[in-house]
């Protein structure tokens, strides 16, 4: 036999020699959510994840530092009180969220990419990531708000701003409006590809945003702190999934659609989420964009995995297989819940 494909599989070190995928630290993006009113707290629907308060998470940076960790996503807890039809909350320049990236810029500076989220669902009380009228999602008048949400992140001190939304032309508006306002440092990262998932589950419970909100179906919206028709209650029904704005699992085609728009746009990174079922779409992406490729292992991934783990059904080290999986697709960025577990334990025992 002159070919032995086992021959290079013999012995941990020869393996290591020719192993084409390896995950780095540096690939990682920690996502945090934040919350008021607590120092630490479990997040149920995401066992092992926690509620961090804004100092807190300065701490909790420390430690994602010294594992080499170098971005973090952060996604705040927002009170029903702070809710409305309008979002107004969004784009006010001393609200939680904000006051926690001025902190974080703070303490950290430099040493810490941060990334804040740009998309309405904490904000309304329906939860959806767009404004409401009439059962519909309205575009224009919500890429509006962005504009004003991103750029109150980034007088707060956000690094990279990244809609999440899903709203046709947001890219270009907020590229405008950050340039316009002296911020044309601050970069993009679009959510590019986000596909109407059932894996963003865990991840609403936790924001307690749509599917957890108070308004189901045909319902009065109150229009709290909003100054057109304040305290009006305005009547509508609330699509009870994203499929307007979020992407069909059907379709790849119209992946590169999104692409070929967001980078013309001036997005200087591109994500695709979920990951794990979307391999193929982040090789696609690897194969025709110009800029850095994201991927997000979310909620659901991860809550799936962790579960399976936690009952002694699945090996731990499938943490690490999903990951390098993405990576293999061609994530140039990955998103991951799971980056400090892997990052503390897991990479120092393969
Ligand atoms: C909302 C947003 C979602 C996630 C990130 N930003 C959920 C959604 O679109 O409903 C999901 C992340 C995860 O599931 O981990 N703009």
């Amino acid at each position: 036999m002159i070919k032995r494909a086992r021959r290079l599989r013999q012995n941990s070190s020869i393996r290591n020699l020719v192993s084409e995928t390896k995950l780095h630290a540096d690939d990682f993006v920690y996502p945090v959510f934040i919350k008021q009113g607590i120092d630490r707290e479990p997040i149920k629907s995401l066992p092992g994840q926690y509620y961090l308060s804004p100092e807190e998470l300065q701490y909790e940076i420390d430690e994602l530092l010294k594992l080499g960790i170098n971005g973090i996503a952060l996604f705040p807890v927002i009170g029903k009180e702070y809710k409305s039809s309008c979002a107004k909350e969004a784009y006010n320049l001393d609200n939680f969220l904000n006051q926690t990236i001025a902190l974080t810029q703070k303490t950290h500076g430099d040493s810490i990419t941060l990334i804040s989220d740009v998309a309405l669902d904490p904000y309304t009380n329906h939860g959806h990531d767009g404004l409401l009228e009439d059962g519909k999602i309205i575009n224009d008048k919500t890429v509006e708000v962005l504009c004003k949400m991103a750029l109150a992140q980034a007088q707060a001190g956000a690094d990279i701003v990244a809609p999440s939304d899903m709203m046709d032309g947001r890219v270009a508006a907020i590229r405008e409006t950050l340039d316009r306002n002296g911020f044309e440092d601050v970069m993009i990262m679009s959510y590019t590809a986000k596909y109407a998932s059932n894996l963003y589950g865990p991840f609403r419970d936790a924001l307690g945003s749509l599917g957890s909100s108070p308004y189901k179906g045909d319902v009065a919206i109150q229009n709290r702190h909003c100054e057109e028709r304040s305290d009006v209650a305005i009547h509508s029904s609330i699509p009870t999934d994203k499929k307007t704005y979020q992407m069909s699992y059907t379709n790849k085609q119209e992946a590169l659609r999104e692409l070929e728009m967001d980078i013309s746009e001036g997005a200087d990174m591109v994500m695709v989420k979920p990951a794990s079922w979307y391999l193929d779409i982040i090789h696609q992406f690897k194969e025709n964009s110009s800029v850095p490729v994201a991927a997000y292992q979310v909620s659901g991934e991860y809550a799936m995995l962790q579960n399976a783990i936690q009952q002694g059904i699945i090996d731990k080290s499938a943490i690490e297989e999903s990951l390098i999986a993405i990576k293999r697709a061609g994530a140039d960025i990955i998103l991951s819940y799971f980056a400090k577990t892997f990052l503390s334990e897991l990479s120092l025992n393969s």
